[in-house]
């Protein structure tokens, strides 16, 4: 199955770890040789000219990448900018973005803003709107190891499905060193799926040097490392 031009990477929630489980994505797919770029839509929770989402996957994994807006208050987007007297990004805004960087790489991964239907614009439209809009996309969900994860993963997909998205595949955001019958049979299930388990990003990952991290990514990715090698 050949991998998008854009690939939307969605969590189950905010904090599941997308910016790394990004990172790990980018890293492999760079390694593999592919020109990657990354974008965030909306950043929120960041100051000017401190780091945000881009600039860890960055740092991670040595991907360029962009940003549609940054909003200083850590909430979803549209509070966010109403705090501040800030406008988001249309989706014309956003998809633009995208699109000029999928002219100029191979890959684009977008990293949205907490789960896959919070509201990116004015109008309310959400990370899936922007999916279901662009012509070669596919969506990467990342997901927590813990209990309570496969709800949350399950009614994701079923959004996804609802709009005919296509899903590349789960990551597990943070495996535990540890894991317990909780988390290894929640892995169980994320295998099982017909899209697959892309692989799981261990904890400490982003602790790790960015040398190590992109020497580790394609480890902790096979399902990724498996589809390209059978683009190749
Ligand atoms: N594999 C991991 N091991 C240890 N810590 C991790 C791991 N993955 C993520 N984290 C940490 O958990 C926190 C949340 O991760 P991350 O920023 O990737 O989440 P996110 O889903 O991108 O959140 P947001 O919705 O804010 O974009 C960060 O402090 C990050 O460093
Ligand atoms: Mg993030």
């Amino acid at each position: 199955m050949t991998l998008p031009r854009v690939v939307v990477v969605t969590g189950t929630d905010t904090d599941v770890g997308k910016t790394v489980a990004t990172a790990a994505l980018a890293a492999v797919l760079a390694g593999a040789g592919r020109r990657v770029a990354v974008h965030k839509p909306t950043q929120t929770g960041v100051r000017p000219g401190e780091p945000g989402d881009v600039a860890e996957v960055t740092r991670l994994s040595g991907v360029p990448g962009s940003e549609g807006v940054r909003l200083l208050a850590p909430m979803a987007p549209r509070p966010a900018a109403a705090s501040e007297g800030a406008t988001l990004p249309t989706r014309r805004d956003h998809l633009d973005a995208v699109r000029r960087l999928a002219d100029e790489h191979d890959h684009v991964l977008v990293e949205g803003a907490g789960g896959l239907l919070v509201e990116l614009t004015e109008a309310g439209e959400t990370l899936a709107d922007l999916t279901c809009a662009l012509p070669d996309a596919g969506v990467v969900l990342v997901v927590r190891a813990a209990l309570g994860t496969l709800n949350h993963t399950m009614l994701t997909r079923e959004a996804l499905a609802h709009r005919a998205i296509r899903q590349l595949g789960v990551v597990v955001g943070a495996w535990p060193d540890d894991p317990g019958p909780v988390e290894t049979t929640n892995l169980e299930v994320f295998s099982g799926l017909p899209e697959g388990l892309l692989g799981v990003v261990p904890s400490g990952a982003p602790s790790l040097g960015p040398e190590a991290f992109r020497a580790s990514a394609s480890d902790w990715l096979p399902g990724l490392a498996a589809r390209l090698r059978e683009n190749a």
